[in-house]
């Protein structure tokens, strides 16, 4: 039957038309089971063959065989074209770019003040200073009275100082571990070893019989202050302390200890300038300023135009803190310095911004 035959032809030729527009292999699929699937257009017709009249048969059957071999053979042809585009797809994708930079590892490193903090105290290290520490929450007496502040100094003030109680603080200064530090190197058994935070009288306690031995320490920590946060305060910031008690020591040694603390810390070329003040606890007491390296002395907004950083205060320890340390002044005399860590670690490293040191913006922390 001619018809039939014709028919079934031309399904052969849609089914081609059909494989090769399919663009992917479930696509392909797809058309294969319209065709020659179970219910198939090309199946069905082969399965009616058999109800056709005997000499229909012939022909029919062929037109069928034959529209399954092509429709087969265009199958199995875009089949292999869409599995070797897909591999190639997926070859492409693999590939990897010799050229690329790599992704490198990032490790980690200290915090500039971290690092600050540690060249610091390693450098008084070096000089013989042992490292001493106390407590941020510290007796009212200790933080001023035993440091020979008048009872109305301006400091003591709520204005200035974070007050826990009457008697209890959060220290302002370093300064009070120096009378701790003393009173600490009395012998086992001395009264002035566990005497209490409440200082006065501020003379050496006649019950003390041991000979105290000579200090050298720094006492690195915390601080804090009410005071607006500017381009070089904030209220926590670092105080790095300095005491040295011994027989015959004088503003010279102070000076020559500082300076080479300071070449040591700045570098060689680094100036350093001592201007009289006036601190509760030193006697005589002097600022201490170094050059200003980020404008080169020229001025610039960190050193006020002037060319010099003042970085702390300093002086010869006063008889009355010596006495409520249970040291004699009569015996002894010792130098002391006292400045915030931040500040220098400003100049050191170039900060302008006091606060860059506590934002943890990684831009500025990747620089060190
Ligand atoms: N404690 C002082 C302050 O916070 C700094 C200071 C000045 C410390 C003189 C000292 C010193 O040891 O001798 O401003």
């Amino acid at each position: 039957m001619a018809t039939m035959a014709t028919e079934i032809l031309a399904y052969a030729d849609a089914a081609r038309a059909e494989m090769a527009a399919a663009a992917t292999l479930a696509e392909l699929d797809r058309v294969r089971v319209a065709y020659l699937g179970k219910e198939g257009k090309i199946s069905t017709a082969l399965k009616g063959v058999g109800k056709l009249p005997a000499e229909e048969r012939p022909a029919v059957g062929q037109a069928a065989n034959q529209a399954r071999q092509l429709v087969e053979a265009a199958l199995a042809e875009r089949r292999a074209t869409l599995e070797a585009e897909a591999a190639a797809r997926k070859a492409a994708a693999g590939r990897i770019d010799v050229t690329l930079p790599g992704r490198g590892v990032e490790v980690g490193h200290l915090h500039p003040f971290t690092i600050t903090m540690q060249r610091l105290v390693s450098i008084f290290i070096a000089m013989g200073y042992e490292v001493v520490t106390g407590p941020e929450v510290e007796w009212f007496d200790l933080n001023f009275t035993a440091l020979n502040y008048p009872p109305d100094h301006p400091a003591i003030d709520e204005q200035d100082t974070f007050y826990i109680t009457d008697d209890i603080l959060l220290r302002t200064q370093t300064s009070p571990v120096q009378i701790r530090a003393m009173r600490q190197r009395h012998a086992e058994d001395c009264p002035v070893r566990s005497l209490g935070p409440h200082v006065p009288p501020l003379e050496v306690p006649s019950h003390c019989r041991c000979t105290p031995p000579p200090i050298r320490v720094v006492a690195p920590g915390r601080t804090y202050r009410r005071e607006s946060v500017t381009l070089t305060k904030g209220d926590i910031f670092h105080q790095l302390e300095c005491l040295a008690i011994g027989p015959g020591i004088t503003f010279a040694d102070l000076r020559g200890t500082m300076t080479a603390f300071v070449h040591e810390f700045f570098g060689p070329t680094t100036s350093i300038r001592f201007r009289p003040d006036f601190f509760p606890f030193t006697e005589p007491s002097a600022d201490f300023s170094v050059s200003c390296d980020l404008c080169g002395g020229d001025g610039c907004r960190f050193c006020k135009f002037s060319g010099w950083v003042e970085i702390g205060g300093s002086g010869l320890v006063h008889p009355n803190v010596l006495r409520a340390g249970g040291y004699d002044p009569e015996i002894v005399s010792g130098f002391a310095f006292g400045f915030g860590i931040e500040r220098i670690a400003q100049r050191r490293y170039n900060i302008e911004q006091i606060r860059t040191l506590y934002e943890n913006d990684m831009r500025f922390l990747r620089q060190f």
